[in-house]
């Protein structure tokens, strides 16, 4: 019985900390009045996603999302959590504006571009002396296609996702041009689960949404 009642205190406190571990901060961007569900999977990483009030239900392939980095380097985010054959975001400062590149690993060497159909449009960034931060819709990225025959998806409607993250110090080669940069390995990396709750769905969304005018495509 001893046993027993230390084997359940110890699933208890076990359960406990991948529940601490995935803890959501809810943040409102004031400029845009946008609600974020954020998770910061590392001190230096902080990822927000908002979703289409449905996604619940039937899933979304498409959201908001926020990400804020430390520092001047790059950053970036995993759509399936691991690097290899998901749809990956990089993130980096540039010039004062914050520039993006969707791309595509099939190792642990440079991604190449992405060549699916994903579009990716910002609604505001912001640059300071630590961080960096953009705020972006991503139409048609929790669903993927690399050629012909690598395909992939998350369900939003399973009720979590499981995102990956890096990050790196150093600025990209070439960084003028988010298409052509270089980039050495980020110096940590790794997963994070973000449980999807009624807090993460809005019938705003359609309105938020139209917000992402921007098409911020650096100098190429
Ligand atoms: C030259 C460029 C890159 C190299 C050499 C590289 C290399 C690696 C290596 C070796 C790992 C495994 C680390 C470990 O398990 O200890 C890893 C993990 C990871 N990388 Fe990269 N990486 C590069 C660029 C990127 C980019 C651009 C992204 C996303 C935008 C990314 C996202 C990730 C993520 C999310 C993980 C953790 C999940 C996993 O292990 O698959 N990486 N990378
Ligand atoms: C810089 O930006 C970060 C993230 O947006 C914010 O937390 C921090 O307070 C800002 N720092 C300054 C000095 O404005």
């Amino acid at each position: 019985m001893k046993f027993f009642t230390s084997l359940l205190l110890a699933v208890q406190a076990g359960i406990h900390c991948a529940l601490a571990q995935d803890d959501t901060v809810i943040y409102t961007d004031s400029a845009s009045g946008i609600v974020f569900n954020t998770w910061a999977p590392s001190p230096s990483v902080t990822v927000g996603l908002a979703l289409p009030s449905n996604a619940l239900t039937t899933d979304a392939t498409e959201f908001i999302g926020m990400i804020t980095c430390q520092g001047k380097g790059w950053c970036g985010v995993s759509m399936g959590g691991g690097m290899n054959e998901n749809l990956l975001l990089l993130v980096y400062p540039q010039d004062g504006a914050v520039l993006t590149s969707l791309r595509w690993a099939e190792n642990y060497q440079l991604p190449g571009l992405y060549t699916g159909d994903a579009k990716l449009t910002q609604v505001s960034s912001a640059v300071n002396s630590t961080h960096y931060s953009v705020i972006f819709r991503c139409q048609n990225c929790f669903q993927w296609q690399q050629g012909t025959s690598e395909v992939g998806k998350v369900s939003t409607s399973e009720g979590y996702l499981v995102l990956g993250w890096c990050f790196a110090t150093a600025s990209p080669g070439g960084a003028s041009c988010p298409n052509t940069l270089t980039v050495q390995q980020h110096a940590t990396q790794g997963l994070f689960a973000a449980p999807l709750t009624d807090a993460v769905v809005h019938s705003e969304y359609p309105a938020w949404a139209a917000k992402a005018t921007s098409v911020v495509t650096g100098k190429c």
